[in-house]
């Protein structure tokens, strides 16, 4: 029983994330099994939740008003610039930088240390594969 509700989990989420390799599509379904077992609600990873946690501000360590829009702009086929640093940063859209959502371990690190530069902690398994829907799909 247990293994037929994962059998069909993966099919869906292989649906979902067509784009995406063999290594993020198990990466989305680990944060969809951990989402559904912190909230018995959930269904799927939502494109307008996640433009909200991506476009929202929040008051970063600094005291200064930051959001993931700070950094990679809010068109995500264009470069941004790190707030911090001044450094460019290649566009964050997979349609337009083809090496973005192809390497968990680079996704991993960076959805821990930039959720904790917007929101001083890190996000829970809902709110980083809705974010990630959202930077996916927006194209
Ligand atoms: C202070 C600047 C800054 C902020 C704010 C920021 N990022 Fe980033 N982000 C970076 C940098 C720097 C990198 C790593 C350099 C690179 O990959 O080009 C990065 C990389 C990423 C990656 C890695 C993609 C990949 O395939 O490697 C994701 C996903 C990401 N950011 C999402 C977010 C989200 C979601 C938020 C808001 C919660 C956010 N970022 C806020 C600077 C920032």
């Amino acid at each position: 029983m247990i293994k037929l509700l994962l059998a069909s989990l993966v099919a869906v989420s292989l649906i979902q994330a067509k784009e995406l390799n063999t290594q993020m599509q198990e990466f989305m379904n680990t944060l969809k099994v951990e989402a559904k077992k912190d909230n018995p609600n959930f269904t799927k990873f939502d494109y307008a939740r996640g433009e909200k946690i991506f476009t929202t501000e929040h008051i970063g360590k600094k005291g200064e008003l930051i959001s993931c829009v700070s950094c990679h702009t809010s068109n995500l086929s264009n470069k941004g610039r790190n707030e911090h640093t001044n450094k460019v940063i290649e566009p964050l859209s997979p349609s337009a930088n083809a090496k973005r959502f192809t390497n968990v371990k680079d996704v991993k690190k960076w959805l821990r240390r930039n959720f904790n530069d917007v929101y001083n902690r890190e996000g829970t398994a809902q709110e980083k594969g809705d974010v990630v829907t959202y930077i996916i799909n927006k194209g």
